[in-house]
Order: C-alpha cells, then sequence, then structure tokens
C-alpha cells in the first residue's frame, strides 16, 4: 500500500468543512479591511527564498524542499509565502499603480522539519502583506485584524508577544555586542545556536533548548539598544494597541525565525498549542522590496498557522449546512414531500428528504446529524391545511408557512 509521506496529512470531507469555513471567514475579515487576493505559485527560485527569508534562518539552512528541474534549475517549494508576493509586486510593478498595497493569500507552504503536533512538512498559512506604509498605526492595525479575526472564530485565551528587533542603524552595532556576550558562554550552547554566534546571534533567541534559553536570558536584548527612530515606532505602536483596547506583552527576546524583520515583530501563541505554541507570526520588513531592487517600499505582515488556528477552534464552530430537510408523517405527506421537493429544488434550494422508514424524532435527528439549517414538517394537519411547519435549526423557531410563503422565507435567509 502506498501511504502518505510523512509530515503531510489528508483533510477529509468532516474535517474540510472547517477549512472552508475559516477560510470564507478570513476572507470576509480581509475583505473588510480592504485587502485583495493574490495568489502566487507554490514553487519559486531557490534563490528567491535563499534572499529573501535569508541566508541565516532555520528555514534556508534546513528546511527547504529544493530540487533541480528537468531544465537545470533550482527550484523550491514555497516554504513561506512572503518572498513570493514581493516578487509578484517587483515583477509586475504593482506599486505604480497605488499604495498602500493590501494582499492576502491562503495556501500551502512546505518545510522539512521534523513533524510533530502542531508542526507539518506539508502546511497551510492564511497571510497578510501591506506594502507602501511607514506608520506604525498599520502595525497597530495589522495585528487588530488577527484580533478581530480571531474572537470572530471565538478563539480565546491568546497572548499576544510584540518585540521591536531595529533596524539597519541599529541593529549591527548592537549585534556586535551580543556576539561579545554569546562568544564568552559557547561552549555551554548547543551546536545550532555556537554556529548562530558567527552567522546571526539574534537567532540564539529563536532556539528551543533549556540550556540555550537560559543562557540568552541573560544576554543583552534588542529592545536597549534601539535607535531613536525605532524606540519611537514601537513606544507609538503600544499607544495604538492600547486605543484599540488590545492587551499585549512586550517580550524581549521575540527575534522571529526569518533574516528580514526590521523594527515591529509579533506572535499570537496559545499555551493549548503545546510546544509550537505560535498560532501566528509576522512583523515589519522595510528592507525587503528594495534587497530585490524594487523601489524604497516598506511592508508589513503576518502569516497563520491553519492547521494550528483550526486546532484551537471551540468544539461547537460549525456553521449549518442551507440544507432543508423534509420530514414527513404518513403516505399522504410522502406524496406531497415529492411535489414540494421538486417545486423547491426548481427555486434552487437545496432540499432533501429520506425515504426509509422513520419516525419524527429519528427524521428530526437525521436533518440534525445532516446539519440541516431548517427542517420542514409535513404531517396530516399540514396537510390538511397547506401550511407547513419550517424549523429553524438554529434559532430554535417555528413558522408555520404555505408552499410560496416558504420559497420567501427560504431565500430570504440564502
Ligand atoms: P512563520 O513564523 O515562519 O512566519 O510562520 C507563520 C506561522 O505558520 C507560524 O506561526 C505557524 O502557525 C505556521 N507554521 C510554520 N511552520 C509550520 C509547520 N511546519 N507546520 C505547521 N504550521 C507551521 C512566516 O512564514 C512569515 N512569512 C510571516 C510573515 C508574513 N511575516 C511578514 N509577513
Amino acid at each position: 500500500m502506498i501511504s502518505s509521506i510523512k509530515g503531510t496529512k489528508d483533510i477529509l470531507p468532516p474535517e474540510v468543512k472547517k477549512w472552508q469555513l475559516i477560510e470564507k471567514i478570513a476572507r470576509e475579515t480581509f475583505e473588510l479591511y480592504g485587502y485583495k487576493e493574490i495568489r502566487t505559485p507554490i514553487f519559486e527560485a531557490t534563490e528567491l527564498f535563499e534572499k529573501g527569508t535569508g541566508e541565516t534562518s532555520e528555514i534556508v539552512i534546513k528546511e527547504m524542499y529544493t530540487f533541480i528541474d528537468k531544465g537545470g534549475r533550482s527550484i523550491t517549494l514555497r516554504p513561506e509565502g512572503t518572498p513570493g508576493v514581493v516578487r509578484a509586486l517587483i515583477e509586475h510593478r504593482l506599486y505604480l499603480k497605488s499604495t498602500p498595497l493590501r494582499f492576502y493569500y491562503i495556501g500551502p507552504m512546505f518545510r522539512y522539519d521534523k513533524p510533530q503536533k502542531g508542526r507539518y512538512r506539508q502546511f497551510h498559512q492564511i497571510g497578510l502583506e501591506v506594502f507602501g506604509e511607514e506608520d506604525p498605526a498599520i502595525d497597530a492595525e495589522v495585528i487588530e485584524i488577527v484580533d478581530f479575526l480571531l474572537k470572530r472564530l471565538g478563539i480565546s485565551q491568546i497572548e499576544i508577544l510584540i518585540n521591536s528587533i531595529g533596524c539597519k542603524k541599529c541593529r549591527p552595532p548592537y549585534l556586535e555586542i551580543l556576539k561579545v556576550e554569546a562568544e564568552k558562554h559557547k561552549k555551554e550552547l548547543c551546536p545550532d545556536c555556537q554556529r548562530k554566534v558567527y552567522t546571526n546571534p539574534l537567532r540564539i533567541f529563536d532556539c528551543k533548548k533549556e540550556k540555550c534559553i537560559n543562557l540568552a536570558d541573560n544576554f543583552p536584548k534588542i529592545i536597549d539598544y534601539l535607535c531613536n527612530e525605532c524606540k519611537e515606532h514601537f513606544s507609538k505602536l503600544k499607544n495604538y494597541l492600547n486605543l484599540y483596547g488590545i492587551e499585549y506583552r512586550v517580550e524581549p527576546k521575540l527575534a522571529r525565525g526569518l533574516d528580514y524583520y526590521t523594527k515591529t515583530v509579533f506572535e499570537f501563541i496559545s499555551k493549548k498549542l503545546g510546544a509550537q505554541d505560535a498560532v501566528l507570526g509576522g512583523g515589519r520588513y522595510d528592507d525587503l522590496v528594495k534587497i530585490f531592487d524594487g523601489p524604497s517600499l516598506p511592508g508589513i505582515g503576518f502569516a497563520i498557522g491553519a492547521e494550528r488556528l483550526i486546532s484551537l477552534l471551540p468544539e461547537e464552530f460549525e456553521e449549518k449546512e442551507d440544507l432543508l430537510y423534509i420530514a414527513y408523517l404518513g403516505d399522504e405527506a410522502k406524496k406531497e414531500t415529492l411535489s414540494i421537493l421538486r417545486f423547491l429544488r426548481k427555486k434552487n434550494i437545496k432540499c432533501i428528504a429520506e425515504f426509509k422508514d422513520k419516525n419524527l424524532k429519528n427524521q428530526l435527528s437525521r436533518a440534525n446529524k445532516l446539519n440541516a439549517k431548517w427542517v420542514l414538517i409535513i404531517g396530516e394537519d399540514e396537510l390538511r391545511e397547506k401550511k407547513y411547519k419550517l424549523k429553524d435549526m438554529e434559532k430554535g423557531i417555528q413558522k408555520e408557512l404555505n408552499k410560496e410563503e416558504l420559497v420567501e422565507e427560504l431565500t430570504k435567509k440564502l
């Protein structure tokens, strides 16, 4: 038997409903804030991620699915969405039309990491990117969008971590200070972190090994070395978040694992997720467009891990299907049901009845199982009066309606 590849998973019909629903709510939310969908290819030139995600990121060092295609080109399955969006922005000169530009995307990403709970080799991100906004008000709005979306999805007990990792002016001198400090403890660090001392000591803060975490606790933090511009940006961001009434915690060790970030970085974490506790991560990347020879255009965005998001959904998270279930009692009612089914389907109303002998209670429980939004009950009384009982399964309300009123009622809600 051929089975699925390690770190990938099938999303089967009962679960797929949740995916459709979170994607729908995410789209609606982003569109509400003026974002437009962008779809970029799943594979790109390897160089795009080496230059974008960055040579010192663990993603590029260890986790890329890279192969040489039949034309001899080095290709990589996208490990994240941001570099592809930046490439498309430059390639199609989208910035010439008007800025700021607001994009969102939903799709699969690929990282060759050790699979575990919440970590897959093919996973899905719901992401968003803004270009051309320098003001920290957009940093706050981007965080507020996620907060809004999570609330819409009924997800609670999330902690928001924010930090600033400076800019090309204040970070290099800080990195020198950090390197000197890290070098003093080099022998105590894990082999990966020993390498990071020379490649990018900021990455030591991403290490999940207890010894490295404890050592890094005492290393100097970038937040204490910010230039005035970065300091002011961060302080304004905090003020705007306060204005929105959004609670957050400044986490000076939050460095984020990708190389392109400048100033604001953030993560939303949940204890319910276990070791892989970030449901999403994001930040500002003011130099990335320029790195790819594009114009000087600041950027900011985030990506939500869809698998982790779904695992946080409340149990009752389910939307009723736009389906009408007709429950009937007796032979005459059955005939009426057949005619009503035909009548309603012609009016484009999704409806079913089942013909295996069942009492009313069993039919209602079937409607529940099928997640039907409405049930129409046809019994003797209803037949006589030509008025049927329509039950709204979400609201628990019942109405008596004739055929025409029924169509009106159902199309109003569809
Ligand atoms: P990231 O932190 O690498 O950022 O990934 C964002 C989210 O994707 C994580 O918080 C997590 O929920 C999910 N994720 C990452 N790797 C895996 C995995 N192996 N399995 C399951 N879920 C995973 C980025 O990708 C940036 N592009 C975000 C961004 C957009 N920054 C600015 N704009």
